[in-house]
């Protein structure tokens, strides 16, 4: 190389040492060796040399242009990897810091005691069915054998709705009215849901959840149903319950019982507790739905859920559940 091609190899070297970023590079790379550029000018004035001077000449261009486009591509690699390095550093992260976490919901309790009940009847061969909150008088009392002005509907204080013909349901027995309607025997179901009454203490809400069952087929006996809700309580309580059935008064079944088991309080220390009412289906309730009752028998049976799930759980206040205080409900999730 002559002093002219040193010269410039020197310029355009510190020129691409000094390149700040990629557009610059691309803008020597074109001053230099571009169409017009100052190397391609000169091989071009090569064409107008002595042939004795081209052929050295020609080399010692050649060569220039090779060095030179070896440093623009060494320093365009320097570019990326700086590029890559300042964007590494911007976007670092640090793996030891302590995740933020993700709050995990959890299913309320009353929930889960409820998804509970399902899966211990769905093995005893029970479906669950569901029905209006919103019910008529006949649905809610009168094919149960209630008739107006009977007694009974002093039991359970109505909430009625400003129209007057409509109510809300004060237990689930109305779904099994209407599952009796739709269908014939063998009938097995629970009617899960929520019911209205007027009533509001400790142990009382005016919403709370029932889970009633209900079956219907030839020779269904009361034996039937002591074993099943015996079978029920010990999944249930996942221990072996000894079940005490009492007598009790219920318009829609004869007889009817209160079902009692041992419970061991601990104010109170231990003592029967009454936990649901059943008995055998009154024939008046499946007259009314168009069962045959000379053919077909039934049993039924209602429950609290909340009031299990307090004896589940060992809460003393039923309103808890409805607080929705998270100190509360985290405790089941
Ligand atoms: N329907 C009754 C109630 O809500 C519960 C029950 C159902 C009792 C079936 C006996 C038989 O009080």
């Amino acid at each position: 190389m002559d002093d002219t091609e040193d010269t410039l190899l020197t310029q355009a070297g510190a020129d691409i040492a000094a390149a700040a970023d990629v557009v610059q590079l691309e803008a020597l790379r074109v001053a230099l060796l571009g169409r017009k550029g100052r190397i391609t000018e000169r091989l071009k004035a090569l064409g107008g040399l002595a042939p004795e001077e081209r052929r050295s000449a020609g080399q010692r261009i050649n060569q220039l242009k090779v060095e030179v486009t070896q440093r623009l591509e060494t320093r365009r690699t320097e570019l990326a990897t700086q590029g890559l390095n300042a964007r590494l550093l911007r976007e670092r992260i640090d793996t030891t810091l302590p995740a933020r976490g993700q709050p995990v919901g959890g299913l309320h309790p009353i929930t889960r005691t409820i998804q509970r009940i399902e899966s211990i009847f769905r093995i005893l061969g029970f479906e669950s069915v569901q029905g209006p909150e919103i019910e008529d008088d006949w649905h809610n009392f009168q094919a149960l054998n209630i008739p107006e002005s009977h007694p009974a509907r002093e039991m359970q204080d109505t909430f009625y709705l400003l129209n007057g013909a409509q109510l809300l349901r004060t237990h689930t027995s109305p779904v099994q009215i209407r599952t009796m309607q739709e269908r014939k025997p063998p009938i097995r179901i629970i009617c899960p849901g929520r019911v209205y009454r007027v009533d509001f203490d400790r142990t009382h809400s005016p919403m709370f959840h029932q889970v009633e069952g209900l079956y219907v087929a030839e020779n269904v006996s009361l034996a039937e149903l002591k074993y099943d809700i015996q079978q029920f309580l010990s999944m249930f309580f996942e221990r072996d319950i000894k079940a005490l059935f009492r007598p009790s008064y219920f318009p829609f079944v004869e007889p009817g019982a209160d079902v009692h088991i041992r419970w061991n309080d601990p104010t109170k220390g231990e003592r029967w507790l009454e936990v649901l009412g059943c008995g055998i289906v009154h024939p008046n309730v499946l007259k009314a739905v168009g069962i045959d009752s000379e053919r077909y028998t039934g049993y039924a049976f209602g429950m609290g859920v909340e009031r299990l799930a307090m004896l589940r759980y060992g809460v003393d206040d039923l309103r808890l559940f409805f607080d929705n205080d998270l100190r509360f409900l985290e405790q089941f999730a």
